[in-house]
């Protein structure tokens, strides 16, 4: 192979390998909804990134508590303190004390789904699997 066809054929192969690298969740099914969740296209794309409405409620609502060393009681969260699945249930089931007892009351339905559509994209493993619906 000459010179330029060997640079052509590590361009061709550089976005391939990029691509690889990202994998990600492309959809979330959500369960309170019954809805399916775009997330690797359109607005969700965005909200569902830490600098996304979903990655900012995290750090205002939730890492208010959750931060580390915190005196509210509360265990030091981050998003990859769960995998994809282990998020999205507790979402649909609301089993943690703070959400039985009113801390998550305000933020809205809206928020909540964003909120879940980033800690789902970016969850422990996440990046090695796709797909829930
Ligand atoms: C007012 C403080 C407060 C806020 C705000 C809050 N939590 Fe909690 N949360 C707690 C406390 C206290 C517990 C019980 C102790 C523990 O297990 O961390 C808890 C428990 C949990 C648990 C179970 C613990 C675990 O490791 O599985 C999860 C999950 C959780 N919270 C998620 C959230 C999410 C998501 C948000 C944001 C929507 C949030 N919390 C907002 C105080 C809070």
């Amino acid at each position: 192979m000459n010179r330029f066809a060997m640079s052509l054929a590590a361009l061709l192969l550089v976005p391939t390998f990029a691509n690889q690298v990202n994998a990600a969740p492309s959809t979330r099914y959500d369960a309170t909804t019954q809805t399916c969740r775009v997330l690797n296209d359109g607005p969700l794309e965005w909200e569902s990134r830490p600098w996304g409405e979903g990655g900012k409620i995290f750090k205002s609502a939730c890492k208010s508590c959750h931060s580390r060393n915190n005196d509210k009681g509360a265990s030091f969260l981050w998003v990859e303190s769960k995998n994809s699945a282990g998020w999205n249930r507790i979402f649909e089931t609301r089993s943690p004390i703070c959400a039985k007892n009113g801390s998550w009351d305000s933020i809205t339905l809206e928020q909540q789904l964003k909120l879940n559509d980033y800690l789902y994209r970016w969850a422990a493993n996440s990046q090695d699997r796709n797909d829930s619906c």
